[in-house]
């Protein structure tokens, strides 16, 4: 099962790609999980992305395929990926046609989560992440006993950066202008599902399950 989760930020891909890993037991590979943990490692590609995450801008193309085509080359990708937040361009897009015809791969999926601007303000703004553990809360949606405090490994939670309100508006328009376009390229494909992403995770993940069956 080979997969792209696509949507807009703060649409549940993350939430929704640790569902379909617990069901199908395949990597989750999320390009915004791999330059987070740069940052946190201070590497030269974790300076590089730091510098356009904080502004909510995408980091540039040319570091972004080669990352993926390196992380797609190994072996536990052949059964299967759940692709989170890659691609995000068309020019991302199709690199990733090529290196999956390297690969001998073939894409299964893409899944468009759909929310609108207004609850992606609200999940955005609530979202709340464990500094130990990677663990995501919300204190609205889905609140940790104290909201502080992870409650699977006490570490201490915190708020991303680009989860600010000025960030969020520009991660909104990029995109609008940058990533938008895959839908209408997937659709050509015969590939795209769109996802209602408006309801409970359970009851989403339950809508994903039944456009994969
Ligand atoms: P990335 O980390 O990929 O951010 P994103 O796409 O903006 O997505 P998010 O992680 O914000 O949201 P999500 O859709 O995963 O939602 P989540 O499940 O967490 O990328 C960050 C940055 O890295 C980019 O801006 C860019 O700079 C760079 N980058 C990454 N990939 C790149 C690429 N390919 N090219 C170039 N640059 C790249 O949910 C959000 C919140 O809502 C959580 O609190 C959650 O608990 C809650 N929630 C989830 N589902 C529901 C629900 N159904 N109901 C209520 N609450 C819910």
């Amino acid at each position: 099962m080979h997969i792209i989760l696509v949507g807009p930020p703060g649409a549940g891909k993350g939430t929704q790609a640790a569902n379909l890993v617990d069901e199908f037991g395949v990597p989750h590979i999320a390009t915004g999980d791999i330059f987070r943990s740069a940052i946190k490692n201070k590497t030269q590609l974790g300076k590089k992305a730091k510098e356009y995450i904080d502004q909510g801008q995408l980091v540039p193309d040319e570091v972004t395929i080669g990352i993926v085509e390196e992380r797609l080359s190994e072996d536990d990708c052949q059964e299967g990926f759940i692709l989170d937040g890659f691609p995000r361009t068309v020019t991302q897009a199709d690199a990733l046609n090529d290196i999956l015809a390297d690969l001998n791969i073939k894409l299964d999926t893409v899944l468009n989560i759909e929310v609108s601007e207004e609850e992606v303000v609200r999940r955005l703004s609530g979202r709340r992440i464990c500094s130990e553990c990677g663990a995501s809360y919300h204190l609205e949606f889905n609140p940790p006993q104290d909201k502080n405090i992870c409650d699977k490994c006490s570490g201490e939670l915190y708020q991303r950066e680009d989860d600010e309100p000025e960030t969020i508006k520009e991660r909104l328009e990029v995109y609008k202008e940058q990533t938008e376009p895959l839908i209408n390229y997937y659709k050509e494909k015969g590939i795209l599902k769109s996802i209602n992403g408006e309801a409970v995770p359970q009851e989403v993940f339950t809508r994903i399950k039944q456009e994969l069956s």
